[in-house]
């Protein structure tokens, strides 16, 4: 494990301001576990805990530095488990709270951090404090943890304004007495009201609960949604537009939320200065993303226009400049995240026609991506997001060049955002598959009795991890090497300067190490002198020359 010293930068009014590398998370590697898919332990077709536990090694064996779990709380599943009903306890599904303590034992002991899921926007409806709103009545001090309000027209039969759930409808549903309550999503995620001081009492003893288990840090879900603008007015957008779509109007990014982000920060502070909090925040513009990462506020935010851009080289390299710049302008590290278990894989967008497309889920009626070039391309950017400096988000399967699964039928899709959107919306079942461990077992090894909460495709067989441990040029044996390369040569901890960034190409050097990317149709000339330390592929440099979709380290 590196050094856990922390040092707060300098923080100056106007200039830029130094850059902390002490911090364990400043250039970690951080693996996303999707825990209902990772492994199954007890057989049920739902990952959990135990199934966690049990693969440790090979996480270990990876070489990330530390893991971040979506929720694993008490849920009735309505979105996931990102609706939570019972924030200090395990859902039966996933284990209980001695296997959660067993698992952090375990990764600890092995060196491996771990980050969990806070999800502070919304409870679930059958959290106790919502069915305790629902019971006690319009004026209770109950309703005022939520945001229930009066209707509009003659008889309140119309919602309080014109907000649109992120998962489609209206963000507003009608209870028994008339009055109707706020989701930005899901009906069975009202929002909160963090403008109570019961709210904010609550999810401070919520994190000194886990940070006293031990936890080294929290994912806050929707970070920019806590706050909605006083007295709610209508969006001139309508809706409540996220993920991709940049986030305007008063339900997002309020400032408000910065004071809430500040309390936390002095609750970690007492666990001694190396618990941390990243965040999940679409805001727009993206350098709106810095102020989240301020130096009393979160250690890290998800850098999401990164993941959007595509394969573009130049958007990823104005999306490089911009994010290095902002973050050091708060004295905060960079992030840098491909895939998530919100999106579609990257390595089926970068297998579409437009590999700059945004798909909100892909589905057997649509355009099917094109496997293998996808992940050419996926290992190319895979590669240019582990030679830059600062932080790496992996999420899980992307290791094995898992693709989306792009012909899930409708009628076993559970994403609300499907449901809620009349099937507009493919949503984001594909990218949520269960991992393939063993080509020979049923369900490739996720479940001991071959059962599957998603059904894999077959493409997962050739895919599992058994086929890949030893082969060298599988994804699985290429991100250990990069992994392993990045840490031996510092690049988490490094700068980067440019050499070359067209249309074509991205080429820069960080710590001594040449980072070549070719986006283009053509092979193009490598420098003389050097040779390559690791490569996209095994066919990525022929002759001299770096190939079409190929990434390269030379040194
Ligand atoms: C975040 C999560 C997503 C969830 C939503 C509502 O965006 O990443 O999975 O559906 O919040 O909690």
């Amino acid at each position: 494990m590196k050094s856990q010293t922390v040092t707060q930068p300098a923080v100056s009014p106007n200039g830029p301001v130094s850059v902390s590398t002490t911090s364990w998370w400043g250039d970690a590697v951080i693996y996303q576990i999707y825990p209902r898919s990772f492994a199954d332990g007890n057989g049920d077709g739902i990952g959990d805990l135990v199934g966690v536990t049990e693969h440790l090694d090979y996480l270990k064996e990876l070489g990330v530095d530390a893991i971040w779990l979506s929720p694993f709380y008490v849920s009735p599943q309505a979105d996931a488990g990102y609706d939570v009903a019972d924030y200090r306890d395990v859902d039966p599904i996933f284990g209980t709270l001695a296997d959660f303590d067993r698992m952090l034992g375990s990764a600890h002991s092995r060196g491996l951090r771990v980050i969990v899921d806070m999800v502070p926007n919304h409870t679930s409806n059958a959290h106790g404090w919502f069915v305790a709103a629902l019971a006690a009545g319009a004026g209770s001090p109950e309703r005022e943890l939520y945001l229930f309000r009066e209707g509009r027209g003659e008889n309140g039969e119309l919602p309080p304004n014109n907000w649109q759930s992120v998962f489609g409808g209206p963000a507003w549903t009608r209870v028994e007495d008339g009055q109707w309550y706020l989701h930005l999503f899901d009906t069975a995620q009202p929002d909160l009201n963090w403008r109570n001081p019961a709210v904010i009492a609550e999810f401070e003893g919520i994190l000194r609960f886990w940070l006293d288990r031990g936890v080294d840090g929290f994912r806050v879900d929707v970070a920019h949604g806590l706050i909605k603008q006083d007295g709610l007015p209508d969006s001139d957008a309508g809706a409540a537009v996220m993920a991709g779509s940049g986030n305007f109007g008063p339900m997002w990014d309020q400032d408000g939320v910065h004071d809430i982000y500040r309390g936390w920060n002095a609750v970690l502070a007492e666990y001694g200065g190396d618990r941390m909090l990243v965040a999940e925040a679409w805001v727009s513009p993206p350098d709106r993303l810095s102020r989240y990462v301020r130096p009393d506020e979160m250690q890290q935010a998800f850098n999401f226009e990164f993941m959007t851009i595509g394969w573009n080289a130049a958007g990823l390299r104005r999306a490089i400049d911009s994010a290095l710049a902002d973050n050091r302008s708060v004295g905060a590290t960079t992030t840098w995240v491909l895939s998530n278990h919100d999106v579609v894989r990257h390595s089926s967008r970068f297998g579409l026609a437009d590999p700059t497309s945004w798909p909100k889920g892909i589905s057997a009626d649509d355009e099917q991506p094109l496997i293998e070039l996808g992940l050419s391309r996926a290992r190319a950017a895979s590669l240019l997001m582990f030679a830059l400096p600062g932080s790496a988000y992996i999420f899980e399967g992307e290791e094995l060049g898992l693709p989306e699964h792009t012909t899930l039928p409708d009628d076993i899709r559970q994403d609300p955002a499907f449901y809620r959107t009349g099937g507009q919306e493919v949503g984001r079942d594909g990218c949520r598959v269960p991992l393939p461990w063993n080509a020979h077992e049923p369900s490739f090894g996720f479940s001991p009795t071959g059962r599957s909460w998603l059904p894999q495709p077959s493409v997962f067989g050739e895919l599992a991890v058994d086929q890949q441990v030893g082969v060298a040029d599988s994804t699985l044996e290429f991100y250990r090497a990069a992994l392993a390369t990045r840490r031996e040569r510092g690049l988490g901890g490094g700068d980067i300067q440019w050499h070359i960034s067209t249309a074509e190409l991205l080429h820069f050097s960080n710590s001594g190490v040449r980072v070549v990317v070719n986006f283009g149709r053509h092979p193009v000339p490598l420098p003389h002198g050097v040779s390559a330390l690791i490569a996209s592929e095994p066919d990525a440099v022929l002759h001299g020359e770096l190939q079409p979709n190929r990434a390269v380290w030379l040194a």
